[in-house]
């Protein structure tokens, strides 16, 4: 797919945008960020601690990874009971008085709703399990077999085994794309549907802004389940993964959402990759209002790469009318810090390109602090997915505990006295006082959260682009490469940002240090 080119722009967002579409989102990992009561474990009360923090910091959403009641098998997105706080974060008047703190300050909060799959501990599965002639049976997904040869060559992730279970007792195999402890839901069951739009209805009277969805593609499923070709077993991208019935379930959902005043709005995670398998779960405006990008943030560090991938992710969405996503770092991947080799002077290019590009961004904790995913010793090891490296907790605190009152679940990110949140604070040079000044820079500028992007001409290694909006303009320029860079632009500017601090508020002397990106404000004519 060609993208747009130099000169060719990628219209503004129109009228008066929703709060997600200018919004930058913060991804807060719960047991990771902060611990109030002192078990280890991140918590409500600890997020509430340090909601200052993002205020300060300047983040306009907030979205919280599970917190809901769950044996943990998956680090929460086991869900054993939708409409409740999982004792080791809190209970729902703890969750209310988050709520009101956080639209107190002007945020927004989300949630991540997981409608693919329960944990096996859920009160739904243990009753579907507990006989064929359960109210709930077809809750679930149940074939019949023989306990030597599941029912199809589905495999599950984290296992790497079959996508199935066989249950001795009621001689039938339930599916599971995950752990066995998290069998899949079936969506063409309309209770199923109609018990999930409920806990939609929930949360959104509580008054959540809206949702992530975790693995929203999955839910629509071909019922005969058919075998994935041979050569794309275990992997995310088969045909399977993306049925048409996903879509219409999307628009049930919608409808749910659109009950509600006040732009609640839904972020799917649409793991397929490419954005034009992604852009049509936006529909017609009636499904997804925004998905998750993750082409750019599986990528390398190459200046070539990112300016195909923002040119196939705009052409792609702008075809159907909806609003990018741009991400660096999850609590899926190893963090982007990590992906480029540990250097803290890509990290903060990066931060330039992340919160400049056109569309919304989702920051994940602890980037704004520069972290490095941990070393996480075998015997510390909790996740059955490899992932706890990019789940270490944040250090707030130069000191040994840095602020965590006894020591957290997992070790520390490298150099966390040095990278901490307090110390960042009190250095005017810190990543983290970068973060600041760029979101404080996207924020005054029209150009930056919603206007148009237009590719500048720029030396190999080097990316830079034009924002544009109601006369107001900025250009972004990164370079990639470790090497400096002349960058000739037709008139003269002054350097907004630099990831380097360097010659902020002066004129820009038309080179590019290595790795380093800078904001620039066109000197008016
Ligand atoms: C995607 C989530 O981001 C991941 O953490 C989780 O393990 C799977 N979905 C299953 O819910």
């Amino acid at each position: 797919m060609t993208g747009p080119r130099p000169g060719e722009p990628v219209p503004a967002a129109p009228g008066t945008p929703p709060w997600w579409r200018t919004a930058v989102v913060y991804q807060l990992y719960p047991r990771s960020f902060a611990d109030a009561s002192g078990d280890g474990i991140g918590d409500l009360e600890g997020i509430r601690a340090h909601l200052d923090h993002l205020s300060w910091l300047g983040v306009d959403a907030l979205w919280l990874s599970p917190i809901y009641p769950s044996p943990m098998a998956d680090a929460g997105y086991d869900v054993s009971d939708h409409r409740d706080v999982d004792p080791v974060f809190g209970d729902l008047e703890t969750f209310d008085r988050l709520v009101a703190e956080v639209h107190a300050r002007g945020m927004r909060l989300m949630l991540d709703w997981v409608p693919n799959h329960t944990s096996d501990q859920h009160p739904w599965f243990l009753d579907s399990r507990s006989s064929r002639d359960s109210p709930r049976r077809s809750w679930y997904l149940w074939r019949d077999g023989t306990p030597d040869a599941p029912p199809n060559n589905w495999l599950a992730q984290f296992t790497g085994g079959p996508a199935w279970t066989w249950d001795e007792r009621t001689g039938q195999w339930y599916l599971h794309l995950f752990l066995p402890e998290q069998p899949d839901l079936d969506w063409s069951e309309p209770a199923v549907r109609e018990a999930m739009h409920e806990v939609l209805r929930f949360w959104l009277r509580r008054g959540v802004d809206g949702f992530r969805a975790d693995v929203v593609h999955l839910i629509g499923k071909d019922p005969a389940l058919p075998d994935h070709p041979p050569e794309l077993v275990g992997t995310n991208i088969v045909h399977s993964h993306d049925l048409p019935v996903t879509h219409e379930l999307l628009r049930g959902i919608r409808a749910v959402l659109d009950e509600f005043p006040g732009d609640r709005a839904m972020v799917g995670e649409v793991n397929l990759r490419s954005p034009a398998l992604v852009a049509p779960y936006h529909g017609a405006g009636d499904e997804l209002h925004l998905a998750f990008n993750f082409l750019p943030m599986l990528g390398p560090w190459d200046a070539d790469f990112w300016r195909s991938a923002i040119s196939e992710t705009l052409a792609a969405l702008t075809a159907v009318g909806a609003w990018p996503t741009w991400v660096l770092s999850n609590h899926d991947n190893p963090r982007h810090r990590t992906r480029y080799g540990g250097s803290e002077q890509r990290a903060r290019a990066a931060a330039v390109l992340l919160l400049t590009l056109p569309g919304t961004p989702f920051l994940y904790a602890g980037e704004e602090l520069g972290l490095e995913d941990a070393a996480v010793a075998p015997e510390q090891q909790v996740d059955p997915g490899g992932r706890d490296g990019c789940r270490a907790p944040v250090p707030w605190t130069p000191d040994p505990g840095h602020g965590w009152p006894t020591e957290p679940w997992l070790p520390f990110p490298p150099a966390a006295a040095a990278r901490s949140a307090a110390a960042q604070r009190a250095d005017p040079t810190s990543v983290l006082a970068l973060y600041r000044r760029l979101l404080a820079a996207r924020r005054r500028s029209p150009a930056l959260h919603r206007g148009s992007w237009t590719a500048v001409p720029a030396p190999d290694g080097v990316l830079a682009y034009e924002r544009r909006a109601e006369g107001d303009r900025r250009v972004v320029a990164v370079n990639f490469r470790d090497a400096p860079a002349d960058l000739l632009l037709t008139e003269s500017t002054t350097v907004e940002v630099a990831s380097t601090g360097r010659g902020e508020g002066t004129a820009w002397s038309g080179t590019l240090q290595g790795s380093e990106g800078v904001v620039l404000i066109p000197t008016p004519t």
